[in-house]
């Protein structure tokens, strides 16, 4: 299968990627984690990305469809994909519908997860993540075994520089601003599932896997 995960920063789009991943074994490709490792590595794409991160922004669509193009000719992403993050506003959409179409392909199915503005600053305040697995935890919705470090390494956990209440504000704004119209588009080619994704992570993956099996 070849599908998108949308929806505000906090929805759960990174909690539940890795069990889709596992359950159709395709590849997960995240544009946020792969732009955090270019940062984190300083190289010239990281540098680039840097300020519009940091205040929340979005990068440019060049930048991003550069990488998805660069990481889709993957062997293990041929047959099918989780695209977490992106596309972003429908210019990125247009872009990969493109790629897309040139392998005689198009995007199976588009995974809405619709929740409340309100729910999403207690789920960024309190997230914390293993950054080389990408494994996310919650102080209060799913914390770890031992505080402040990962349950299967015991490497410590680190708190995303953009998870800040005001950064948050902007993040949502980019959110409602440009990536709400690519819902759209995408609706239009009559592909998306909403999700209710302000229930308890394991109803979220329920209603993920209904989505997927019809
Ligand atoms: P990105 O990394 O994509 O961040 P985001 O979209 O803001 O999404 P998040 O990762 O914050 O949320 P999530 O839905 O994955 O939530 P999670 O599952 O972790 O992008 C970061 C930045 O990179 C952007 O701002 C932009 O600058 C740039 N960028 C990336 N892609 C781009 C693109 N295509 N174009 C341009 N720029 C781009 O859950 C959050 C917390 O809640 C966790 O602690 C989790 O444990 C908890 N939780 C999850 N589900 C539940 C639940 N059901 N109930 C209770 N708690 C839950
Ligand atoms: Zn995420």
């Amino acid at each position: 299968k070849r599908l998108i995960l949308i929806g505000p920063p906090g929805s759960g789009k990174g909690t539940q990627s890795p069990l889709i991943k596992d359950e159709y074994c395709l590849c997960h490709l995240a544009t946020g984690d792969m732009l955090r490792a270019a940062v984190a590595a300083k190289t010239p794409l990281g540098i680039k990305a840097k300020e519009a991160m940091d205040q929340g922004a979005l990068v440019s669509d060049d930048l991003v469809v550069g990488i998805i193009d660069e990481a889709m000719k993957k062997p293990s992403c041929q047959k099918g994909f989780i695209l977490d993050g992106f596309p972003r506003t429908v210019v990125q959409a247009e872009k990969l519908d493109e790629m897309l179409a040139k392998q005689g392909t198009k995007i199976d199915k588009v995974l809405d997860f619709a929740i409340d503005d309100a729910i999403l600053e207690e789920r960024i305040t309190g997230r914390w993540i293993h950054p080389s697995s990408g494994r996310t935890y919650h102080t209060k919705f799913a914390p770890p075994k031992a505080p402040g470090v990962d349950d299967v390494t015991g490497e410590p956990l680190i708190q995303r520089k953009d998870d800040t209440a005001a950064v948050l504000k902007s993040r949502l704004e980019a959110f409602h601003k440009q990536t709400e119209p690519v819902i759209e588009y995408y609706a239009k080619k009559g592909v998306v599932a909403r999700l209710p994704a302000e229930k308890p992570p394991k109803e979220v993956t329920v209603e993920v896997q209904k989505a997927l099996s019809s």
